[in-house]
């Protein structure tokens, strides 16, 4: 399909093949962050992965325009305890490697949180954000923020009036761009010569492990392996000199890059990762053809489970209206006839309706009878929530965690 709001995705923005595998088609589904105002119709654009079979990046096969996924955008980089810790590993990861007082560039800076990280550690700062709205909250905590896409114009644009970056960072940015080519001249044109480029995308093989399938949304447009990312950067002149796997967004990577003749080393952690890939069989179809059945059995499980515990009378609500929550209840066909409602703290979502499903987004603090069981959405931060929900679990509430494998978590047990 391609219109003017959806692209079909032909060649493979890695490498240039196009010889693809098809791995899973999710059918049409909403764009996971278009809350409603108004439950009503919507747009709906094709969700589905394919898989390089030369440079094994996983993609969508659609690119929606980024005008419409990005200009005002309602995701807010989450204040979660799990996010700032993050946050501050990342800082001080990065810091540590590029030395005081050098300028950082971060690409998808939201509103600002990782910078001022760096700011608070002597660093000058910019963020380059499209989505006018959080770059103007960024800009009043101090931030200063360029509302643009980020490519090879504007990074002339910044080093022409703020001099070459010794750091750029990009935080679950770069799988969310199609034009890698000019994002990467921008890299090169505003890197110092020894300067650093880190991005931290989620890994294919924790998607694959995990079977997260809910966060393929139109948003992410590619899902890397290593070997994928370092044939990316050797096209482009540059270098993969380190990786550091992360427990974030189920399973991510922080990945850094640099000039191929820079004085940086390559780590030992980038071969031993490609070589473990290559063992694992991520280059190969039955991988993906694995994977593409879990998924169906994970979906098939999970709307049994809810069904039969509405049957059974229970109460069931969502926790966290999370964009990999509308692919999950879009996927599995979950709408408020199972789900009540949804629990979310970002004022943007309250009052507002999940897309495609139409549930109704809540304020925790709104919710007048607590259900039986939430459904964790969020999942991702699990850990942190069920130590912050001890009390609703004390009362006899329960999470439904629905990946890899969906399990009730109650108390008294953990249940499939
Ligand atoms: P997030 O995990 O950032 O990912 P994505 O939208 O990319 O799938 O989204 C988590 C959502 O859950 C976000 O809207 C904030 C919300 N949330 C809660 O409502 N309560 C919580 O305790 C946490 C940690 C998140
Ligand atoms: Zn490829």
């Amino acid at each position: 399909m391609t219109t003017d709001i959806a692209k079909k995705v032909t060649t493979c923005r890695v490498c240039g093949a196009s010889n693809w595998q098809d791995v899973i088609s999710f059918g049409a589904v909403p764009l996971a962050n278009a809350y409603l105002d108004e439950p009503g119709p919507e747009d709906a654009y094709p969700l589905e992965l394919v898989s390089c079979r030369e440079c094994r990046l996983l993609s969508l096969t659609v690119v929606v325009d980024p005008q419409v996924l990005y200009r005002t955008y309602s995701y807010v980089t989450s204040e979660s305890e799990t996010m700032t810790r993050h946050m501050r590993e990342v800082a001080r990861l990065c810091g540590e490697r590029i030395g005081p007082g050098g300028l950082v560039v971060e690409l998808g800076s939201n509103t600002g949180n990782q910078l001022q990280l760096f700011q608070a550690a002597g660093h000058p700062v910019l963020g380059v954000d499209p989505a006018r709205n959080l770059a103007e909250t960024a800009a009043q905590r101090g931030v200063p923020t360029l509302a643009e896409y980020f490519g090879a114009e504007i990074a002339g644009a910044i080093a022409a009036e703020h001099g070459r970056a010794s750091l750029i960072l990009g935080r679950h940015v770069f799988a969310h761009i199609d034009d890698l080519t000019d994002v990467l001249a921008g890299v090169k044109a505003l890197l110092t010569d020894d300067g650093l480029f880190a991005i931290e995308v989620p890994y294919a093989v924790d998607l694959l492990d995990q079977v997260a399938f809910d966060t393929v949304y139109h948003e992410h447009l590619s899902y890397f392996l290593i070997s994928t990312l370092d044939r990316l950067f050797a096209r482009h002149g540059l270098r993969t000199v380190d990786v550091r796997r992360l427990a974030v967004h189920g399973g991510s990577v922080l990945v850094t890059a640099a000039r191929a003749d820079s004085r940086w080393e390559t780590g030992e952690r980038v071969g031993e990762l490609i070589a473990y890939e290559k063992e694992q069989g991520f280059h190969t179809d039955a991988r993906y053809e694995q994977f593409a059945a879990r998924v169906r059995t994970t979906c098939k499980e999970l709307t049994d489970l809810v069904r039969k515990e509405v049957a059974n009378g229970r109460r069931v609500a969502g926790y966290g209206a999370s964009a990999k929550g509308t692919t999950l209840l879009n996927i599995c066909r979950l709408t408020r006839a199972e789900v009540q409602f949804c629990t979310d703290t970002t004022p943007q979502k309250q009052g507002r309706f999940t897309p495609g499903t139409h549930i109704p987004i809540l304020a925790p603090a709104d919710v007048a009878e607590q259900p039986d069981l939430y459904l964790m959405l969020a999942w991702n931060y699990a850990e942190e929530i069920l130590r912050r929900e001890a009390a609703y679990l004390d009362a006899g509430g329960g999470f439904i965690i629905p990946v890899p494998q969906p399990v009730v978590h109650t108390r008294r047990e953990a249940r499939r």
